[in-house]
């Protein structure tokens, strides 16, 4: 996700510099650039070979240091770099940065930096509320600089309060946010379902399905890092929910449809991957049933068909795709449900291939619009996610384009 991209981790001397070895790792892993300057400070709290040896480069400390193959090292630093991250941020450096104050290899790198800059306080509670430190950040917010707000807990100090730096998860979503892929969604909304639906028998008992989420969760990902103001409507998983995204969480196909009913006009692209129950219990009975007899029969009710409601209420220029999960004619009964539901594009996996379903974090997906078939090899559930939203926008350009020819013949 991030071949190409150079990312600047500025780490200055609070405790927490540790948890930066670990997203220095990540972003290695990720296949990113990673340059690493530490503040002398730092350097009592984790030494920089852990980072020369995470990411194979030189840990900067030293403005004047001479091993720099005789480049101004701070400036081809600053010129090269996609996103700066200053985490954990002390309130000694976040004063300087600031005020342009410039003294060492992090605070001149930093000015010299035209791209993005995002700044993680960590410090003491009593520190982080200082109104001198406040007003700094502000200060900082106000040059353009991104400021993540510190986390809640327990202090190195053992006070309680806000000061925490955000676990190593968080700070690679704010990177991931801003330089892992072109912003080709800027401007639009999009709308994601996820995850299995729950429809209740009794105050125990329920029936659902094995859909965890992960598929949609991913496509959800995808829009937000392209820029996508993204809202998902989940029903319960277990997996963490994407950052930057507007998350509704839903338990009954009911709920699911009254959700998206509510948000569905203002879309630009609706994706609906949600494995939605056909059919519910009838009555939902206050009290457990209780054992009786030798058999039981449940009497279900069909749920409203969310995709064909969307279908039915399509907006122009609305793009709507839905998912197929078969488990045999799989090409023919999506072309169906894209016809029958009035669908633009139908993302279809069949259940028993190898690699594919619920729960696996890959899939073996076929792009099925009115026009082609266009089948995808095994990949990871991210990777299948960027290529959905790929089709989509070339579907939605090949559109426009034609409908621009109709307009001038
Ligand atoms: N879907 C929906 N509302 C339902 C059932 C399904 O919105 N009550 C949507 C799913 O989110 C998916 C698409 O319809 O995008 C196809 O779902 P799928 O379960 O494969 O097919 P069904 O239409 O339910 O038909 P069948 O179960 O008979 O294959």
């Amino acid at each position: 996700m991030l071949k190409g991209k150079t990312i600047v981790l500025g780490i200055t001397g609070s405790i927490a510099a540790y948890k930066m070895a670990n997203l220095a790792s990540m972003l290695v892993k990720l296949n990113a650039d990673v340059e690493v300057i530490m503040t002398q400070n730092a350097t009592n709290f984790i030494h920089p070979i852990t980072f020369e040896t995470l990411t194979n480069k030189k840990c900067m400390v030293d403005t004047f240091d001479r091993n720099f193959q005789f480049q101004v090292e701070h400036v081809s630093l600053a010129k090269r770099a996609d996103v700066v991250m200053v985490a954990p941020a002390t309130a000694n450096v976040i004063a300087k940065m600031a005020y342009g104050l410039a003294d060492d290899m992090l605070t001149t790198t930093v000015l010299a930096c035209e791209c993005k800059k995002i700044v993680a306080p960590a410090m003491n509670t009593r520190m982080f509320h200082n109104p001198a430190v406040q007003e700094n950040l502000k200060r900082l917010q106000a040059y353009g600089m991104e400021v993540i707000q510190p986390e809640k807990g327990m202090l190195a100090c053992r006070d309680i309060g806000d000061g925490k730096l955000p676990d190593p998860e968080i700070l690679l979503a704010y990177i991931l946010k801003e330089v892992a892929f072109e912003k080709d969604l800027k401007g639009k909304k999009v709308l994601v379902t996820a995850g299995p639906t729950v429809e209740a028998i009794d105050p125990v008992r329920y029936i659902t399905n094995h859909s965890t989420g992960k598929m949609g969760y991913a496509i959800a990902r995808n829009c937000m890092m392209r820029g996508a103001d993204v809202t998902l409507v989940t029903g319960p998983t277990s997996i963490p929910k994407p950052h930057f995204v507007n998350v509704i969480e839903i338990q009954s196909a009911r709920e699911m449809f009254e959700a998206v009913k509510a948000c569905a006009e203002e879309q630009d692209i609706i994706i609906k991957s949600a494995a939605v129950a056909d059919y519910r219990p009838k009555y939902i009975h206050d009290e457990k049933i209780k054992k009786n007899g030798s058999s039981m029969t449940l009497e279900l009710e069909k749920t409203d068909d969310i995709l064909k409601y969307l279908g039915e209420h399509k907006k122009k220029g609305q793009f709507l795709c839905g998912f197929s999960m078969e488990t045999e004619n799989m090409i023919q009964n999506s072309r169906e449900k894209l016809k029958k539901k009035n669908v633009d594009m139908i993302a279809a996996n069949n259940l028993k291939q190898a690699g594919a379903g619920f729960g696996t974090d890959t899939n073996v997906i076929t792009l099925i619009t009115e026009k082609q078939t266009k089948q995808l090899e095994l990949m990871t559930k991210d990777e299948a996610a960027k290529q959905i939203i790929d089709e989509i926008l070339r579907c939605q350009k090949e559109k426009e384009n034609g409908e621009a020819y109709e307009k001038n013949v």
